[in-house]
């Protein structure tokens, strides 16, 4: 069963914090066939980033990767990135105030983000790597590894008015969420060609 249903906010799996995968066992069936069941089930939910929580498994592993996403359309194009075990550094104190919404809460709203990251992990072949993310990107990845942290992006939402549905948003929140992270895409993602 490749595509998993996805726990909603309240269900107690998604607070739990997500035990460390053993390295070794990362070739074994049951890791290879949860990593192929949470891309299956990101890429059919339309999501950037899925945690294994969210299908209801409690271990360090999670799942980005954006092309062309109609859910975000904003966001920059992330390559599919297996994360296991993933260990988050702040490079910097700045942050920047995100719009987020999430495949286990069905409102978004504001949230403060840290700008710069880096990250170590192990790939989906056992392989230890470290990589530095910015911007929406970095967003991204700090919501992924705060699910399997046990975290919700309500946990970091400072101003509960900014929350709204996705339908809400689209019509109220888009335009001006956009003006505000054109700044940060300009910076952060410099080789990103916007269309028209
Ligand atoms: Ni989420």
């Amino acid at each position: 069963m490749p595509v998993r249903p996805i726990p909603q906010i309240g269900d107690p799996v998604l607070r739990r914090a997500t035990a460390a995968v053993d390295p070794v066992s990362i070739d074994s069936d049951d890791i290879q066939a949860l990593i192929a069941d949470l891309i299956d089930t990101m890429t059919a939910a339309g999501g950037s980033g899925i945690a294994a929580n969210q299908i209801g498994v409690s271990l360090a592993v999670c799942v980005i990767g954006v092309t062309k996403n109609a859910r975000y359309p904003y966001k920059p194009p992330i390559p599919l990135t297996v994360m296991i075990n993933p260990r988050v550094q702040l490079l910097d104190d700045e942050q920047w105030l995100n719009n987020e919404g999430c495949l286990s809460v069905p409102l978004r709203g504001d949230l403060p983000r840290h700008m710069n990251i880096e990250v170590s992990a192990f790939d989906r072949n056992g392989e230890s790597f470290t990589e530095t993310y910015r911007g929406l990107t970095a967003g991204t990845v700090q919501h992924e590894v705060d699910h399997l942290n046990g975290g919700l992006i309500v946990d970091r939402m400072e101003d509960s008015r900014t929350m709204t549905t996705w339908e809400n948003f689209a019509e109220h929140g888009m335009d001006s969420y956009l003006e505000r992270i054109a700044p940060v895409i300009a910076r952060t993602e410099p080789k990103v060609v916007t269309d028209g």
